[in-house]
């Protein structure tokens, strides 16, 4: 949306004039799948579709906020905090972490769009978290600071939504610089900005599929990856290498040492990844994407039939250097590495073909590295 008809939208709703504009993306990963919570390494990009918060103060402790995308008005009171439906949920929840760090908000009204696809695995309740912590620093008047910002979001998620999640979309939604991928520590919250390869697309391949069961599944992932940790006597998986992991061979559960594997060699991929990155060695970082597919394939099994079937759909096109499903799994998207190009072909080529495989829809997103939650104006 531009910025003025955006403008217009909230004066048309409120009779007045936004004060601030606060924009925050979703995100895509681009390697270190499940890693996050096991203290590892991720390498995500955040997006150029996002969520976009126009607002001004009121005098009082309101937070009134109208979806010009679902139509709906919700609204909440800061000084009394009770627990809803929907999507006015992770502003909530936000505002009231925010409240428990001891930040004096403001109430506001404000319109917000946006065009993360939901439900897609590309991190919209991110976007939203951070756009409206974004939006509570601006109108409340406290300092930025990305990874403390992240981390009251991802509290918000976890404890006010109850989503169990890890702290990589947060991060990706809050501190990414634009043209750059996001290299985090999911231990010490550190990051570097690693630069695309040149003359690269990265295609997102919505499967069209939803992830069932997720929250289950998801947490029963979480749970054997402790269960390995506390095996191999460390704090997190993060601290297991390839030497220590042999040491589990046989000892250890089948499927509790499939998990404990993928993890350790997937760090291992993050960590090559960024340095494919910095070297623009595109073919190394393809090929670490399709090992990255295999091994959530074959040893953490979060993926599905027609994730399965989209990655390879996109590995067998020629300009394709690598691809992947990326996200929790289950279904949602997989992500691509494309011949700049090449980029319009490899759409229509791997939407046909993955059509005829799986007599289902693809959804496809050329998507540009954009820059994490800030406030335009
Ligand atoms: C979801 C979670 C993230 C991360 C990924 C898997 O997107 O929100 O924290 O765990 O799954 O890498």
């Amino acid at each position: 949306m531009e910025i003025e008809t955006f403008t217009q939208s909230f004066s048309a709703y409120f009779n007045a004039k936004p004060q601030f504009i606060a924009r925050a993306p979703g995100r895509v990963n681009l390697i270190g799948e499940h890693t996050d919570y096991n203290d590892g390494f991720v390498l995500p990009m955040a997006i150029d579709r996002e969520v976009w918060i126009a607002l001004a103060p009121r005098t009082d402790s309101i937070v009134r906020i109208r979806s010009l995308d679902l139509q709906v008005d919700a609204a909440f009171d800061l000084h009394s905090f009770a627990k809803g439906e929907g999507w006015i949920e992770y502003v909530k929840g936000v505002a009231y972490e925010l409240q428990k760090e001891g930040c004096a908000l403001r109430g506001f009204d404000a319109t917000m769009t946006g065009d993360v696809p939901r439900g897609a695995g590309l991190s919209s309740s991110a976007a939203v978290e951070l756009a409206a912590a974004r939006a509570f620093a601006a109108v409340s008047g406290f300092p930025w600071d990305a990874a403390k910002m992240a981390r009251i979001s991802q509290k918000a998620e976890n404890e006010w939504v109850g989503v169990n999640c890890g702290i990589m979309d947060q991060m990706a939604s809050a501190a990414s610089q634009k043209g750059y991928a996001l290299f985090l520590d999911c231990r010490t919250l550190e990051i570097q900005h690693a630069p695309l390869p040149e003359k690269i697309s990265v295609v997102i391949l919505d499967t069209s599929t939803r992830r069932g069961l997720v929250d289950s599944a998801y947490n029963e992932r979480r749970s054997q990856c402790e269960e390995a940790a506390h095996w191999f006597g460390v704090k997190a998986l993060r601290d297991v290498g390839m030497e220590a992991l042999k040491k589990g061979e046989g000892k250890l559960g089948k499927n509790i040492m499939k998990r404990a594997r993928h993890i350790v060699t997937e760090n291992m991929r993050v960590l090559e990844a960024v340095q494919a990155m910095k070297a623009g060695d595109v073919k190394r970082l393809g090929e670490l994407f399709n090992a990255s597919h295999a091994s959530l394939r074959d040893d953490f099994e979060v993926t599905n039939k027609a994730l399965n079937q989209i990655v390879e759909c996109a590995q067998e096109q020629s300009s394709c250097y690598g691809a992947r499903m990326t996200g929790a799994g289950f279904g949602g998207c997989a992500v691509a590495l494309v011949e700049e190009q090449k980029v319009d072909e490899f759409v229509n080529a791997v939407s046909a073909a993955y059509k005829k495989k799986s007599d289902l829809e693809a959804s496809v997103y050329v998507c540009k590295p954009n820059a994490g939650a800030d406030v335009i104006m």
